[in-house]
């Protein structure tokens, strides 16, 4: 590889969000994305509507991301495109758009698996980000822990069992009456609830894994609201909220802090879209502090599905020579369920 920093054109379509941008060395040049409210009417993700917006949105968003960061793709030295895990319909319109490009303009190609790049999202905002780290990826398709020990070495230390923390907050919204995505919502509400109202429980919360379970969570929220309406009280929503956010953010802390101590980790990062949530945020800052360690949450827009994630991590990957890119043709396919990144090239 050459020895300038290379320009990365990075694209990410794994699940409801249309995403480009352009990274040169570590500098993101540009990273936008479009998400699709469309889903909103329906209370959760349709894949088949999800890969038509993708289809609609792909173009104009790459070429947003060229013009943002001032290149052509003349300028670009490889593209970059999530290969999985995700929504077999979405990865598809994502990997056929840099297949494309890539054979257009005979550049090489870097597949790059989506957790890994959420994971390195800390890194990408803060390079100096000492290492090991502990990493809780937690969005509405993933909860995880994740020890990380280089820019290119991780390993997965547990995983739900079941739903994702994002989906539980989602479903819980809906249960009550709350829009979609109902994580914001049940964030807004509970900050004027009582989060001790309400004894929800805290899934496996006493093995020694690093493994979540929220299923129960949502069946005993389920029957809490289902005996308050029997009694024809008007539902108290933001204690209802509090309770749930706090039975969800004790668990993600707990088990987190649990793996960083066991691990020995100098820090600890939070991505995925739920790591908007402003309690969990506090609650990670305060543990962390107490045991003099470096907290991350990434910028928002960093956090959330984004393409600058996948370039970053691409580019880590290319300049310490530990992947090699593919060129023309390109033959790697889509891994929509694979939880850790199987494929190097
Ligand atoms: O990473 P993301 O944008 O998309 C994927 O799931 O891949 O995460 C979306 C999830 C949704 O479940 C949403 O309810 C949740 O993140 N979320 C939140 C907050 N903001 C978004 N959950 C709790 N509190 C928030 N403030
Ligand atoms: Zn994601």
């Amino acid at each position: 590889m050459e020895d300038h920093p290379l320009t990365i054109l990075a694209i990410e379509t794994s699940c409801d969000d249309t995403a480009a941008a352009v990274v040169r060395g570590g500098e993101v040049l540009s990273n936008v994305v479009s998400s699709q409210d469309v889903h909103n009417l329906y209370g959760g993700i349709v894949p088949e509507l999800a890969s038509r917006e993708h289809v609609r949105g792909i173009g104009p968003i790459v070429r947003a991301a060229l013009h943002d960061a001032s290149c052509a793709m003349d300028h670009i030295d490889a593209i970059a495109v999530t290969y999985g895990p995700g929504l077999a319909g979405s990865l598809l319109v994502g990997v056929h758009m840099a297949k494309g490009l890539a054979v257009r303009f005979q550049r090489p190609i870097v597949p790059i698996h989506h957790i890994e790049a959420h994971l390195y999202s800390g890194y990408l905002e803060h390079p100096s980000l000492p290492y090991p780290s502990v990493c809780l990826v937690v969005s509405g398709g993933h909860t995880s822990i994740f020890r990380i020990d280089s820019p290119t070495s991780y390993r997965i230390l547990g995983s739900t069992r079941d739903d994702a923390a994002g989906e539980a907050f989602d479903k819980i919204a809906k249960l009550v009456g709350l829009g979609y995505p109902g994580g914001p919502h049940v964030d807004r509400l509970a900050r004027a609830g009582n989060p001790e109202r309400f004894q929800f429980p805290r899934g496996l919360r006493d093995t020694s894994d690093d493994d979540f379970s929220f299923s129960g969570l949502k069946t005993s929220v389920r029957r809490e609201v289902d005996r308050l309406r029997a009694t024809g009280a008007t539902l108290p929503l933001e204690d209802i909220c509090a309770s749930a956010q706090r039975a969800i953010v004790d668990i993600l802390v707990q088990k987190t802090m649990r793996a960083a101590d066991r691990e020995g980790v100098r820090a600890v990062v939070i991505a995925g879209g739920v790591s908007a949530n402003s309690e969990l945020r506090a609650r990670m800052q305060e543990e962390a502090d107490t045991r003099s360690i470096a907290f991350v949450a990434p910028r928002m827009d960093y956090c959330v599905d984004n393409a600058a994630m996948i370039g970053f991590v691409a580019a880590l990957r290319v300049t310490r020579g530990e992947c090699t890119t593919e060129l023309y043709p390109p033959s790697f396919t889509i891994s929509p369920r694979a939880l850790r990144a199987d494929v190097t090239a």
